[in-house]
């Protein structure tokens, strides 16, 4: 009998085909709420879940047996307890890599719809008006990439490579310049976020979500940016301060902005008076970055191989996250 592998709704459907046919696993549509997908672990005796980004706090950790896996159907793995995973013998993976390209043409596209006003264009010829407005080009502009990670590193080559425009970067992590130049085309590392922010025209925001970036962006972050720059957010809800965008937006303190990401999701606005949707300087998106049919189908893939490979106890082959876990199992 094959062994029975959980997939939270969404992301069965966002890869059935590749969970459907699966040789090894029993693959199975579970609820995404917490205490039904435990429940539906014991009742099946899964070996391992597949999760989306939805934050699971509790019986999920004693409901799945020592060795199995807790796989993220993505990058981020912010809304899994590694804390509780580990103290139980669960290993968490996620799949870096193969979402990249997805996340990072988003952002662009993001960048692109803020510089022409497409959304408004587009509700405005459907409302049956003809009222054109004048854009801005992204040539010459200056972008700045906050986390030069790899997908924020894929948005600098596009947006140099592509479009002309001059990139800048901030880490906190000591970075090499050079190799940041000749590989991914961003002309500078800033020492500072202030050094960039008074001269970028879009502001892009690759950060993981951990307590240090927490409102990373926040009320002096918007208030050191160029008066008609552009943010977007690709990266996590928690490292923007919704309130203090809600309220460089409204005063038009800056340009605009666009946003994949919320602070909670599905969106909730964090006071009704600062509902962001209110806004006519905002773009939204509901945490799309990754999800393509060909980012999917690698995601459901490399979930599976690592599912797989703690399984085999091919440990040395995981894209673990909690690596103490393994103390416990070796
Ligand atoms: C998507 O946001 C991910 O973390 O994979």
């Amino acid at each position: 009998m094959k062994l029975v592998i959980l997939i939270t709704q969404k992301e069965y459907h966002k890869a059935e085909c590749i969970f459907k046919n699966d040789s090894i696993f029993s693959c199975k549509s579970a609820p995404l709420q917490e205490n039904f997908l435990a429940r539906a672990v014991k009742s099946n005796s899964a070996f391992g879940v597949i999760l989306g980004v939805d934050k699971y706090e509790g019986q999920l950790y004693s409901s799945l047996p020592k060795g199995g896996v807790i796989a993220r159907f993505g990058v981020g793995h912010d809304g899994v307890d590694k804390q509780q995973a580990t103290e139980a013998g669960i290993i968490v993976t996620n799949t870096p890599g193969v979402l990249d390209d997805s996340v990072a043409e988003h952002a662009i596209w993001l960048m692109g719809n803020l510089s022409r006003s497409i959304p408004s264009q587009n509700a405005s010829m459907k409302a049956k008006n003809w009222q054109p407005q004048v854009g801005n080009e992204l040539r010459g502009k200056t972008l700045l990439i906050v986390g030069c990670g790899t997908i924020g590193c894929k948005v600098a080559r596009i947006a140099s490579l592509g479009f002309g425009m001059k990139v800048i970067g901030y880490d906190i992590a000591r970075l090499d310049p050079e190799k940041m130049k000749k590989d991914f085309a961003i002309e500078e590392l800033l020492d500072s976020i202030d050094a960039g922010l008074n001269k970028a025209d879009f502001v892009s925001i690759h950060l993981p979500a951990i307590e240090s970036t927490r409102h990373f962006v926040n009320t002096s972050f918007l208030s050191k940016m160029k008066k008609d720059a552009c943010l977007i957010n690709t990266a996590r809800g928690m490292v923007l301060d919704e309130t203090a965008l809600y309220d460089a937006l409204k005063s038009k303190w800056i340009g605009g902005a666009a946003l994949d990401v919320f602070e909670t999701e599905p969106y909730e606005p964090v006071s009704l008076a600062k509902d962001l949707r209110n806004l006519d300087n905002i773009i939204l998106t509901p945490h799309i970055g990754s999800s393509t049919m060909e980012a999917c189908e690698r995601m459901a893939q490399r979930c599976l191989f690592n599912t797989k490979a703690a399984y085999e106890k091919r440990y040395d082959q995981l894209d673990i996250v909690n690596p103490e876990v393994l103390k416990k199992l070796v």
